[in-house]
């Protein structure tokens, strides 16, 4: 029979028999699959494992914290993290265009990621010859069934270590769908902000922000996050809600009059959108009171916006993101 206990046990030992007194490294994204996949195999092998998280400064607020501190705490996973804010908002300056930004940070990323990996290749202790990755069933099947190696490309070596060095992939996740993936977060004592988190995108807000992307821009999109999270989580709406990604116009100003007088501020967008997949979404009918609220504690809790607006279109047209 399928229990959270049983799968547990038996992906314990499949990933000690295969790891065996090698090591392993694995990412972790701040998402539930990599969240998962590290905690099951922390738990079978222990100190073996480092994980590897990059703070590329475009999470959302307490995000980075979760993964540093609570993660840690319910695990006791041995955790590398690398600050890399800067980094990411200098090669980001200037761009506005999405698929530019996409593209940065995917690149940012993986230099930062491979160059921790390097790093921890070059500490004394045994071979790190394994990648952790949180591959779900549904990926596998999409991608026709293979199982993998990854390569760290010989042009970002650093001194002394082999062109091109190549781990095997442990993916103890690789049968489970979503729900059951979290069923086994929780088993393994995740923080449920973890477990039960919605679905975010790698880039982060830094696709959340129409325009530049700035470090003062960030902060205040984050606060504005923040209270829609809060509040939609307060009216019970998690399940309901598939994601609800909240956009800054930073491009756009709008008129508005705020205290004393007239403020020239920037619009919030919500964008609530129930969905199955993704791949299509319809937006959510929410309850009004819970977006009044939400309203009024944006213009009243965060600088510099003066309007919030909803998003009333389906996918298609519309993508979920603004970006
Ligand atoms: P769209 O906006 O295409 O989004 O309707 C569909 C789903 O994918 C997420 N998304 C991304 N995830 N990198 C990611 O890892 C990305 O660049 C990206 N763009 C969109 C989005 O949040 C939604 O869940």
């Amino acid at each position: 029979t399928w229990t959270t206990g049983n799968v547990i046990e038996e992906q314990v030992a499949l990933i000690r028999e295969q790891v065996g007194d090698k090591r392993a490294i694995c990412g972790l994204s701040g998402g539930v699959d990599s969240a998962v996949a590290a905690a099951l195999v922390q738990r079978a092998i222990g100190d073996q494992l480092t994980c590897v998280y990059v703070d590329h400064g475009l999470m959302r607020k307490g995000e980075t914290e979760q993964v540093q501190k609570d993660f840690v705490a319910a695990t006791g996973a041995r955790l590398v993290v690398v600050d890399a804010e800067k980094r990411f908002l200098d090669a980001l300056a200037g761009v506005s265009d999405p698929e530019t930004k996409r593209k940065i940070i995917g690149r940012e990323f993986i230099r930062v990621f491979e160059q921790a990996q390097l790093e921890i290749l070059q500490e004394d202790g045994p071979e790190v010859a394994f990648l952790v990755q949180g591959t779900l069933y549904p990926d596998v099947v999409e991608s026709g069934g293979g199982t993998g190696t990854a390569n760290i490309k010989s042009h970002h070596n650093v001194g002394g270590l082999p062109d091109d060095i190549e781990f095997e992939l442990v993916e103890p996740l690789r049968q489970l769908f979503k729900d059951e993936v979290r069923m086994v977060g929780q088993e393994l004592g995740l923080p449920e902000e973890i477990v039960q988190r919605q679905p975010f995108p790698g880039p982060g807000l830094g696709i959340r922000i129409v325009g530049e992307v700035t470090k003062e821009r960030l902060d205040l999109l984050r606060d504005a996050d923040a209270i829609a999270r809060e509040e939609l989580s307060a009216a019970g709406l998690d399940r309901e809600i598939w994601q609800c990604p909240v956009v800054l116009l930073a491009d756009v100003r709008s008129v508005g009059v705020q205290g004393d007088g007239r403020t020239y501020g920037h619009p919030i967008v919500l964008r609530p959108v129930s969905s199955e997949d993704a791949m299509t979404a319809d937006w959510t009918r929410m309850p009004y009171e819970v977006l009044a609220k939400i309203s009024t504690r944006i213009t009243n809790e965060v600088k510099d916006v003066n309007r919030v607006v909803l998003d009333v279109t389906s996918k298609p047209p519309g993508t979920i993101e603004w970006e």
